[in-house]
């Protein structure tokens, strides 16, 4: 019995996807507790590659009870083509719940995340236009729609009239944009509703009975620390809390649950969409590493910003997750760079250096990341599957990392298969 969270510590992509699926595999019940279909999750098993949006990871388990907690946003129509996909593939989705909390994200929310990207100009956030921004600001505005409404369609109707109507205010009179035809959407998504209805489950409830009952529960996380809308690169972040506080408001249960926090992160550093990136590469190694680890968005197709590994960062995560153990992704990717780099602390334009992670943009402006050097390794490592068989140098470099970050690197990744992992524990 125990409870476990996987996040990421980074800008998210990390290969969460790949940890969760390891520790799917020997869990009960796993809960998704934030963000909606703006994350994108490859999971490889059995030779078969899944791409997951919303659906927690445990679906590839028949017996793996799959809860979204109330701290979701749920595109409805996405969601249920998700579902299909899975069917069509085999999997049953009949193990899944949905928390009446849960919003529910609408047309109106993907339109207004278009318009607002655009009206930003030079300075939009670059997100995936989704709708999650505008779902999440009419969750704290107390306006939303959520998924007890959506599956009774009386309640849907007269809330999605009454909010439908100042949306499309906002869309035709602020930006000029097309106003969503409310009728028609209101038929549409009551259709999705009434097959939505049986997944609804109060998942606090059923995370608590589970833990009382002695199961395994492992809390997926999506986006990462860093996108995190209070501890990340404020205002270039995600609407929700991708930090381990957000799993216990997330899903409705007490951080004395929790017994293990992995923090997921990559030998190097990506990010897509804009802001800051202390680390960042502009030059034949950041295309080297992109192009060898397939470094594009899995969601949007987009190229990702490439980067040294950021130790400041990764302190930074450590501290606000309360992490108990790290994953180091992807170490195969930096075989053949001569040297490698790690950043230890940033220098400010007046030559101050810094460990901590400033918590503004304004603090971080100016800041040059600080580097110490190591040497690369060639060695096709892809097929080592304990510690003591990697290359020393990759050993060394390992162990730096874990000196740096203050926390035990407990997995380092070889290869994107569930079996390319070396546990250290
Ligand atoms: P939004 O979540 O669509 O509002 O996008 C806000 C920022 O978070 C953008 O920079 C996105 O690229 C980033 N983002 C959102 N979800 C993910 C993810 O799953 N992985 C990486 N970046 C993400």
């Amino acid at each position: 019995m125990s409870a476990s969270i996987v996040l990421g510590t980074q800008w998210g992509d990390e290969g969460k996807g790949k940890v969760i699926d390891i520790l799917a595999s020997r869990a009960d019940v796993v809960v998704r507790s934030q963000g909606g279909n703006n994350a994108g999750h490859t999971v490889a098993n059995n030779g078969q590659t899944y791409k997951l949006r919303l659906i927690p990871s445990g679906i590839l388990y028949k017996d793996t009870l799959c809860l979204i907690g109330a701290g979701v946003v749920l595109n409805p129509k996405d969601f249920l083509g998700e579902i299909e996909g899975m069917q069509a593939r085999g999997i049953s989705c009949d193990n899944l719940k949905i928390d009446p909390r849960a919003h529910i994200v609408l047309p109106w929310h993907i339109e207004l995340d278009g318009l607002s990207e655009a009206f930003r100009g030079g300075k939009d956030i670059g997100t995936t236009r989704r709708g999650i921004g505008p779902a999440y600001m009419d969750k704290y505005e107390r306006s939303g729609i959520r998924f007890y409404d959506l599956i009774h369609p009386e309640i849907f109707a007269e809330k999605a009239r009454a909010t439908g109507r100042l949306r499309n205010e906002i869309i035709t009179k602020v930006f000029g944009g097309t106003p969503v035809d409310i009728e028609a959407m209101i038929e549409e998504y009551t259709e999705y509703g009434k097959r939505l209805a049986k997944y609804e489950g109060d998942v606090s409830v059923l995370t608590y009975e589970a833990q009382k009952a002695g199961k395994t529960i492992l809390f997926e996380g999506a986006q990462a620390t860093l996108l995190d809308i209070d501890y990340g690169t404020y205002p270039y972040v995600t609407s929700s809390h991708p930090v381990s506080g957000g799993v216990c408001t997330g899903t409705g249960v007490g951080p004395k649950m929790i017994d293990e926090i992995y923090g997921v992160a990559k030998a190097y550093t990506t990010r897509v969409g804009k802001g800051p990136f202390p680390t960042e590469l502009f030059d034949s190694t950041g295309d080297y590493i992109r192009d060898k680890g397939g470094e594009y968005g899995t969601n949007t197709g987009r190229p990702r910003r490439i980067g040294w590994f950021d130790s400041v960062i990764m302190r930074h995560a450590v501290r606000v997750n309360g992490l108990t153990g790290i994953v180091v992704n992807k170490l195969d990717t930096l075989a053949g760079i001569d040297t490698l780099k790690i950043c230890t602390a940033y220098k400010k334009a007046d030559g101050t250096i810094i460990t901590d992670f400033p918590p503004t943009l304004e603090g971080l402006e100016g800041c040059e990341p600080v580097y110490e050097e190591h040497k690369g390794f060639n060695d096709d490592i892809s097929g080592c599957r304990s510690f003591e068989e990697l290359p020393e140098v990759c050993r060394e470099y390992i162990e730096r990392l874990e000196e740096l970050c203050e926390c035990k690197i407990k997995m380092v990744g070889v290869g994107p298969d569930r079996e390319q992992i070396i546990e250290r524990d």
